[in-house]
């Protein structure tokens, strides 16, 4: 058997060890195993197997970073992930690192055989282009490919609006100010239109203003002359300099102190910045785009914003509008974020998941207090779970299903008729789901324990649309 073939098998257990390995006999690959994380990364160097089936949840290391591992040392490594049921984000987790695949545990020998066959099957050049896993804490590692993530979903007519408006400042050089609520694309906004302008060759540098600590805040903007504070051990240009030409965004710009401010507004009305702990001043020409989702006027009527401050970021404000309050986007971002998922982490799979109209109209329905950021997670964990062609109701977590409860009964004129259909069928929906659930999603399992035959459980299972939820 080539080295290609082989699988490691990593596991703190030895029972589940051995189990697979009896299963894999029936596959024509060699199987090495390691009950310790770090024998298996060293088993991964020397031995490079075409696949690894790893544990997430081990003492020492788990899955996901034998995964993380595993594909620094060889990109090209197939990685299942085995999980329990309880574990469904992290598994969403492994998708974005980079995992094959992953299978619940418990699982049988043909599923697991299954998915074997399929990661040797699988183009294993797409595996080793896949992007290298992005760190943990960056949290706005963007999903898709970069050009993907860069786009602009929306055709409502608030977001047309938008849209436009940034368009006709990017090329300009005025400062701009994006307000809104979290996750609703302020970055997003703020770097289209840097590449819309005619700084888009010099660079774009995000600064979050309220996760540093003042004094960091001030030498990572402004930069620090050697011997500037204790551990300035060498001058260090800040942001400001170093975007020279291009743009500085400004995140959460309320979150800046009174000391900050003034000298954020010097550096604004001089075009030139001091380093800390210097006394030349330098001359830059930056453009400053500034976000917040707090309301700057009212922080300058509090007192806590400076209003001259307040008028120079000003200067075109940009208003983006929560998602609730534009209904028509809400299923072209949910569609266009499971295709970018399912080509990210399964390229060449071919079929992008359509979404059934129940889940459809739990999704417009839901308020969307985290706006897109929020849809995206949800259709991401959705194009984790779904199996087949179609996302359902139940690909959707608890929160987004929890409508149909309380939507159920007609508010006012329903006949009593209607509004017993619809709690029976709502019943008969949950009872199914945690039939199912307890039997792994085994249609037979599940009708013995009910005391009905397979064939109403299959119609049951068809009727709410459950086929693909196991
Ligand atoms: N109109 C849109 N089309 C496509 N993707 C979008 C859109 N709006 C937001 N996104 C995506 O949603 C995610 C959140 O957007 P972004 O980080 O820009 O929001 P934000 O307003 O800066 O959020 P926060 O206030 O939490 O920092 C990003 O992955 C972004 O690409
Ligand atoms: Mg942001």
């Amino acid at each position: 058997m080539g080295i290609a073939g082989k699988i490691l098998i990593v596991d703190d257990e030895e029972d589940a060890l051995e189990n697979c390995r009896r299963i894999l006999s029936r596959v024509p690959y060699d199987c090495v195993a390691a009950s310790d994380p770090g024998q298996a990364l060293e088993l991964i160097e020397r031995e490079r197997p075409g696949l690894v089936l790893t544990d997430l949840r081990m003492p020492k290391l788990d899955g996901i970073e034998v995964l993380a591992a595993a594909k620094r040392i060889d990109p090209g490594v197939q990685v299942v992930l085995l999980t329990a049921h309880a574990t469904i984000e992290t598994a969403v987790t492994s998708m974005r690192y980079g995992a094959f695949d992953y299978i619940t545990k418990p699982f049988t020998g043909a599923e697991l055989v299954q998915v074997v066959r399929r990661a040797f099957e699988s183009d294993r050049s797409a595996a080793a282009v896949a992007p290298p896993p992005p760190l943990p804490s960056s949290r706005k590692a963007s999903p898709g490919g970069q050009e993907d993530a860069a786009r602009i979903v929306g055709t409502s007519a608030a977001m047309r609006a938008v849209v436009a408006l940034a368009r006709k400042v990017a090329p300009t050089d005025s400062n701009v100010l994006v307000y809104g609520e979290s996750g609703t694309g302020k970055e997003l906004f703020a770097r289209s239109i840097h590449q819309a302008s005619l700084r888009a060759d010099r660079p774009f540098l995000p600064v979050d203003c309220v996760s540093l600590h003042d004094s960091l805040l001030e030498s990572e903007l402004f930069g620090h002359e050697k011997g500037a504070f204790t551990g300035a051990h060498i001058a260090k240009p800040g942001l400001f300099e170093a975007a020279d030409g291009g743009t500085v965004f400004l995140d959460e710009v309320s979150g800046m102190s009174a000391n900050l401010q003034a000298r954020l507004l010097r550096v604004l009305q001089e075009r030139q910045v001091r380093r800390v702990g210097g006394t030349r001043f330098i001359k830059v020409d930056v453009r400053v785009i500034a976000a917040s989702n707090q309301n700057l006027e009212d922080l300058c009527a509090k007192g806590t914003f400076r209003e001259d401050l307040y008028y120079r970021l000003n200067v075109i404000p940009i208003a983006l509008p929560p998602l609730r309050s534009r209904e028509g986007d809400i299923l072209l971002l949910a569609n266009e974020f499971v295709r970018r998922f399912v080509e990210r982490v399964r390229p060449g799979a071919g079929t992008v998941p359509t979404i059934e109209p129940a889940a459809a109209d739990l999704l417009m329905r839901y308020p969307w207090p985290g706006n897109v950021r929020e849809l995206q997670n949800v259709m991401e964990r959705a194009a984790v779970l779904v199996e087949g062609a179609t996302v359902t109701w139940a690909h959707l977590p608890e929160r987004v299903q929890a409508l149909v409860e309380k939507d159920m009964l007609p508010a006012d004129g329903g006949s009593f008729k209607q509004a017993k259909q619809q709690a029976v069928e709502s019943f008969e929906r949950s009872f199914l789901l945690d039939l199912l659930k307890r039997n792994d999603g085994h249609m037979g399992r599940a009708a013995k324990e009910a005391g009905v035959d397979r064939k109403t459980i299959e119609r049951m299972v068809k009727k709410h649309g459950l086929r693909d939820a196991f």
